[in-house]
C-alpha cells in the first residue's frame, strides 16, 4: 500500500488545514484512522477542525499554527513536531495562494510572499520530512499543484510559475524516492470551490469559468488520496480539466498566451 497504515507515534501533517482543500485531506486523513498535525496561520480555525475530526474520528489531533512563507516557523514547526515525540508518515504539502492581475500592477512584497509559501515552503518541509520517510522505507507525500502550472498564465503568471516549479518538484521527487518505498503524488486541480479567488483578487474571473472545471474541495481530496494511495505520480482530477492539460501543452505557445491573457483579464 502506498499510504503507510496508521501507527502508534506517527502522524500526518497537513499543511494549509485551516480551509478549503488542505482541510478536506485533514478530513480524508481522519477517515482513514491516521492521527493528524494540522498547520496554517490561523489557529483558531485549526483548533475547530482538530475539535472535529477528534470527536468524530478519535484520532489524535495537533495543532501547530504556523506563517509558512517565514524559514523560522518552519523550523520551529518541525522541531515541535519532534518535542511531541512523532515521525512524520503522511506529509501533505497544500498551503498556497495565488494572485490574479498584469505583473507590473503586483504588490512585490506579496509576491515574494507567494513564492516563498508555495515553493519555498514545498521544498524545504519535503526535505525536512522525506529523509526520515527514506531511512524508514516507508512515506507517502501529497503535494498540491495546479493546472496553472502546466503553462504559462498571462494574468496569474507568477502564480502559475510558482506551481510550475510545484508541480516539477513533486514529479522529480516521486522518481528519486520510487525506489526508497516513498510515494509521492502531485495533485493538480483545476477551478476548486474554496476561498482561494477571493484570496487571488479573482472573483469576476471566478464567475466566468466555466461549470465543467469546478470541483467541490472534497471531491479533489478524495481524488488526491486515491491517487496516493495507488502510488499514482500525478492526479487531474475532472475530464475537462484533462482536456485543457491537453490542450496547454499542446496549443502553439502565441495562441494560448494571447487566449489566456483576453480570458483572464480582470
Ligand atoms: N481553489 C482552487 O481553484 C485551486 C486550484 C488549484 C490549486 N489550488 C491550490 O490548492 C491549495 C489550497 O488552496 P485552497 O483552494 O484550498 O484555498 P484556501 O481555502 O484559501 O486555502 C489556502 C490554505 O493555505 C494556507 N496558507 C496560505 N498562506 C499561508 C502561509 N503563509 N502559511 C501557512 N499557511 C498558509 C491557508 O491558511 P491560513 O490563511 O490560515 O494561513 C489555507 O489553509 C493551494 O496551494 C492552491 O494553490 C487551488
Amino acid at each position: 500500500v502506498a499510504i503507510p497504515a496508521p501507527r502508534q507515534g506517527a502522524a500526518a501533517l497537513v499543511t494549509g488545514a485551516s480551509s478549503g482543500i488542505g482541510l478536506e485531506l485533514a478530513r480524508g486523513l481522519a477517515t482513514r484512522g491516521h492521527d493528524l498535525v494540522l498547520t496554517a496561520r490561523r489557529r483558531e480555525l485549526l483548533e475547530d477542525v482538530a475539535g472535529e475530526l477528534t470527536r468524530e474520528h478519535r484520532v489524535r489531533v495537533e495543532v501547530c499554527p504556523a506563517d509558512l512563507s517565514e524559514p523560522s516557523e518552519r523550523g520551529r514547526l518541525a522541531q515541535e513536531i519532534e518535542t511531541r515525540g512523532l515521525a512524520i508518515d503522511v506529509l501533505v504539502l497544500c498551503a498556497g495562494f495565488g494572485m490574479g492581475g498584469p505583473f507590473v500592477e503586483q504588490n512585490r512584497d506579496r509576491l515574494t510572499l507567494m513564492m516563498r509559501t508555495n515553493i519555498e515552503s514545498t521544498v524545504t518541509l519535503a526535505h525536512a520530512f522525506t529523509p526520515g520517510m527514506a531511512a524508514r522505507s516507508s512515506g507517502a507525500v501529497l503535494v498540491v499543484s495546479s493546472i496553472a502550472g502546466n503553462q504559462p498564465m498571462p494574468n496569474f503568471g507568477v502564480y502559475a510559475a510558482t506551481k510550475a516549479a510545484v508541480t516539477s518538484f513533486g514529479e522529480m521527487l516521486s522518481a528519486e524516492l520510487a525506489a526508497s518505498g516513498v510515494t509521492v503524488t502531485v495533485l493538480v486541480p483545476g477551478a476548486v470551490r474554496t476561498d482561494f479567488a477571493s484570496v487571488a483578487q479573482m472573483t469576476s474571473q471566478e464567475r466566468r469559468t466555466p461549470a465543467p472545471l469546478w470541483i467541490d474541495a472534497d471531491a479533489c481530496a478524495r481524488a488526491g488520496l486515491d491517487g496516493l494511495e495507488r502510488g499514482r505520480r500525478k492526479v487531474v482530477p475532472r475530464t475537462a480539466v484533462r482536456l485543457m492539460h491537453f490542450a496547454g501543452s499542446h496549443t502553439p505557445r502565441g495562441v494560448w498566451l494571447r487566449t489566456v491573457r483576453r480570458l483572464l483579464t480582470p
